[in-house]
């Protein structure tokens, strides 16, 4: 038998809560898997609270959206969970050993997309399992119903516009934000250079896709105006009502499109500790939105593409 769940909209556009199901049996109902993809393709985030996943589950259920990513920070002598790889703990706390959990600390985190300076994950997947009181809110922001508010004479400026992600170390903290100095441009100038106006694979619109830090270089344009332009746009994403926060829970599940959302998160006192159990996709590299007649990633027009595809021209 398929499994029934019940479907409720966290805003009118973005995001949904799912209840009245198990998550972990879910997993291996093909038809589900088909409903749950459709739904974060439409609606960017799923949020399930209250479900007891095991992390094999969660590596399953995450592994549906593409091939899995190993995020853990090298060389750092953490647990993260035995015999799982692909489950990151992110948690600013000690076992009884006296070895970190996992990977992070317990700082306030701005609005950022995931690992944008290579190639980036495409889904991210949160179980949490403890939390200090009040739970620190993540927040997600909907990057398509932004694109969607920008002015035309913006959305024309930026239409073609590329900017390159570079590498800044704990470059999402708030306080490395505000005071942390420009790299010298040629470190800026290592790293994916993405476009501004990005694909939406899973509803083809446009994603405005930010670097997280002001100060990226932006393909032919002089460092100053690049900048401009880059707080410009994050102040205009601030400003447009389209984010969700969720104070996540022990047993609280939530699933993201990394694409098309940004993500932040509230601090919490460094003597408390949470633990989160974190699993992220592979998905396309990222593809400008326009032109739409424009070379494609692996460097064919759609027409010559189409031709390899039907296999009446070689793909080299
Ligand atoms: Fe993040």
């Amino acid at each position: 038998m398929s499994c029934t769940f019940e479907v409720e909209a966290l805003t009118p556009g973005f995001g949904v809560k799912l209840t009245g199901f198990d998550l972990e049996s879910a997993i291996r109902d093909p038809s589900f898997l088909k409903d749950l993809k459709s739904l974060v393709d439409s609606r960017l985030l799923v949020y399930a609270p209250g479900q007891k996943l095991s992390p094999q589950a969660q590596q399953d259920l995450t592994s549906s959206f593409g091939p899995l990513a190993n995020i853990k920070w090298a060389g750092y002598d953490a647990h993260h969970v035995p015999g799982c790889e692909w489950i990151k703990v992110i948690s600013n706390g000690l076992a009884p050993d006296g070895r970190p959990h996992g990977d992070g600390n317990s700082s306030a985190q701005i609005w950022h997309t995931d690992a944008t300076w290579e190639v980036p994950v495409s889904h991210v997947a949160f179980y949490c399992r403890q939390t200090p009181e009040p739970a620190p809110k993540t927040g997600f922001k909907n990057m398509i119903a932004v694109y969607e508010a920008l002015p035309d004479a913006t959305k024309h400026r930026i239409a073609r516009l590329r900017a390159i992600h570079h590498l800044y170390p704990k470059q999402i903290e708030v306080k490395v934000h505000a005071e942390g100095p420009s790299l010298p441009r040629e470190r800026r100038e290592l790293g994916f250079a993405h476009p501004l106006v990005r694909r939406h694979f899973g509803s083809d619109k446009a994603i405005l896709y930010l670097p997280t830090r002001r100060d990226s270089v932006i393909l032919g344009m002089p460092d100053e105006e690049a900048r401009a332009l880059l707080e410009e746009l994050w102040s205009f994403a601030e400003s447009v009502d389209c984010s969700i926060a969720v104070p996540l829970r022990a047993d609280d599940f939530v699933l993201w499109d990394n694409r098309a959302c940004v993500h932040n998160r509230e601090g919490w006192p460094e003597d408390q500790s949470r633990i989160m159990w974190h699993v992220a996709a592979f998905g396309e590299s990222s593809t400008p939105m326009f032109p739409r007649q424009s070379l494609n990633v692996i460097g064919l027009s759609p027409e010559a593409a189409s031709k390899v595809l039907m296999g009446e021209e070689p793909g080299y």
